[in-house]
């Protein structure tokens, strides 16, 4: 494929500037940007290179830029750039080339115009990572859908991914699991639905260390057992781990998500001593108050903070040391080059300070915390269940299908039931996902099902319809897109078109510079509004010859971007609704 338009605008205008009056100012490497047009009346891509020089040089802006328009050789790309307010220079694109475009991106159905890295890299993701035998809740449910979101875009974009599902499967919540399996545990319930049970005995016995605190001394023996090996302790862990992850395992089934590894916690035990050895034998730990620490004397940030514990007076060790365990695994047994961990902002603290220990440590790995925010209830404080309890990933989940079922039976009664339930699974599993997805991850987002599942606005169910509405076209018609030679554009509805789907090339790579699949989310509105209004303004089934095999191009196009853009965040499409 080509490459991207500011791509080939950029050496242009680089050469124009170079011989202009400013080429002194130009720094080794320099760069000129280029951008999307912001007012696309004066053309499809602007600069400001003109106004950040001219302010350098002392120069008039307009006039600089004049003398830049000058020079520039478009090389048959552009129209004549064009000068607009202060002075940007704007530049349109040839009617021919994105005609030719567009006829490259038809015939490229795998990549639809984006390219591969060039350095790709080998990257170990850590997301979703819910604790065993605690509910998964909603703040797991932002870290589960944008992390399998980023590695889908990784992946896309000729990454190496290795993701990793780093379980809490060793916790201090064992104490209570075990003293409430061995006297509140109701089997039955156990056998018929493993993961509520556990639940419930969990908050039963949380309740109950509540009303008698003597009670948690018993728990935390119960743990003690387990963490020296005591065997009836064992294999009751062992139980629960393993409900746990069958109950854990169809949930990320219906959201779709896969994981390669289920690393836990408890992976790491036997190298947790060794490390902290090794960490003391370097000097990197030191001893303090019986306690095994790393101080950061040294770091702006963490100097002022408690110190990182990596083992406690009694021996046991802590969330950071099997984090640290965890680094060396993943650099030496998976061979990674990067890790990314996506993990609430609450925890910044602790990746901060694990991050500088590995560096202490001589680890030669980038390692990404890439945080997100909360999800707020209507009230805007945190998001919980009518009875005040935190709500529960999978009952969002089933809540959402229940009520996208509701809307698919409204509008189309005849469908068979089997297909309606198909249909609201799709809408209301992706409403989910897009809801968070459409949202900066650090924003604190308000749940709210009528937004997410409302058929206009910025929502799953109205990009899904976009999707179905360029399918419903050659329903119509009575046969699948035929292919053509030619493009020819005629109505700006269609420049427009043609001209967003190629910018599918400029935004899937700009998603992983700062961990944003928002930037996609609202890529793929505006293409469905841009389509919208194609779709108005240019009948399709009712044209002839050129003018017609184009319209059908644009219509094919835009369903196969829709889809595969939707894929990149994990949502699935629909060929009805
Ligand atoms: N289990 C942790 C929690 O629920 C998240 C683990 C994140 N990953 C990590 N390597 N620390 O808060």
């Amino acid at each position: 494929m080509a490459a991207t338009f500011p791509a080939l605008i950029q050496p242009r205008l680089l050469a124009a500037l170079q011989a202009s009056s400013v080429a002194d100012l130009l720094p080794d490497g320099f760069m000129p940007s280029v951008d999307p047009a912001q007012n696309p009346q004066f053309g499809d891509y602007q600069t400001n290179a003109a106004m950040v020089l001219a302010k350098q040089a002392k120069k008039n802006p307009r006039e600089l830029a004049a003398e830049i328009v000058e020079k520039f050789e478009s090389d048959n790309l552009t129209e004549t750039p064009e000068i607009a307010g202060p002075g940007f220079i704007n530049f349109r694109l040839k009617k021919e080339v994105l005609e030719q475009r567009t006829l490259d991106l038809l015939a490229d159905s795998d990549r639809l115009g984006v390219d591969k890295v060039a350095d790709p890299k080998k990257i170990v993701i850590d997301f979703s990572a819910p604790n065993v035998a605690k509910p998964m809740h909603v703040g797991h449910i932002r870290g589960t859908i944008i992390g399998d979101s980023l590695s889908r875009v990784a992946d896309f974009l000729g990454h190496e991914i290795i993701s990793d599902n780093h379980i809490g499967d060793w916790g201090t919540q064992f104490g209570m699991i075990l003293y409430g399996w061995k006297n509140v545990l109701d089997e039955k319930a156990l056998e018929a639905d493993p993961v509520p049970e556990l639940l419930r005995v969990y908050k039963a016995i949380n309740q109950l260390c509540e009303d008698e605190p003597e009670l948690r001394e018993t728990c935390k023996a119960e743990l003690v057992k387990l963490q020296s090996g005591d065997e009836e302790n064992l294999k009751i862990w062992e139980k629960c781990v393993e409900v746990s992850k069958i109950g854990l395992q169809k949930i990320y089934d219906k959201l779709d998500i896969t994981f390669d590894h289920w690393l836990g916690e408890s992976f790491y035990n036997d190298k947790l001593q060794p490390l902290v050895d090794d960490l003391l034998e370097r000097k990197i730990a030191t001893e303090s108050d019986g306690a095994v620490c790393i101080f950061f004397p040294d770091h702006k940030k963490l100097a002022d903070q408690p110190p990182a514990i990596i083992q406690k007076g009694d021996g046991g060790f802590l969330y950071a040391t099997t984090d640290l365990a965890t680094i060396d695994y993943r650099i030496k047994e998976f061979g990674a080059d990067t890790l990314w961990y996506v993990v609430g902002i609450p925890q910044q603290l602790h990746f901060d300070q694990l991050f500088e220990a590995s560096r202490m440590i001589g680890n030669d790995v980038e390692l990404q915390f890439i945080p997100f925010g909360s999800i707020l209830g209507k009230d805007r404080k945190m998001f919980k269940t009518r009875d005040g309890d935190t709500v529960q990933l999978d009952d969002v989940l089933n809540e959402s299908v229940a009520r996208a079922y509701k809307i698919v039976d409204e509008k189309n009664p005849d469908f068979p039931e089997e297909e309606k339930q198909e249909i609201a699974r799709t809408i209301g599993i992706g409403a989910v996902k897009y809801s968070e997805l459409s949202q900066f991850r650090l924003t604190d987002y308000i749940f709210d099902w009528d937004n997410m599942l409302a058929l206009k606005g910025n929502t799953a169910p109205y990009l899904l319809n976009a999707y179905v509405r360029t399918r419903a076209i050659f329903r119509k018609m009575g046969s699948d897109f035929e292919g053509t030679d030619v493009i020819t554009l005629t109505e700006a509805a269609e420049t427009t078109l043609a001209l967003k789907l190629a910018q599918y090339a400029e935004i899937v790579p700009m998603i992983l510079s700062d961990f944003r699949p928002n930037t996609l989310a609202t890529y793929i509105y505006e293409l469905a509004t841009t389509y919208h209004k194609f779709w108005e303004a240019c009948p399709v089934l009712k044209a002839d010859g050129d003018v017609k095999a184009t319209r059908l191009a644009l219509c094919e196009l835009t369903g196969r971007v829709l889809k595969h853009a939707l894929s990149l965040l994990g949502i699935q499409t629909t060929e009805k609704m």
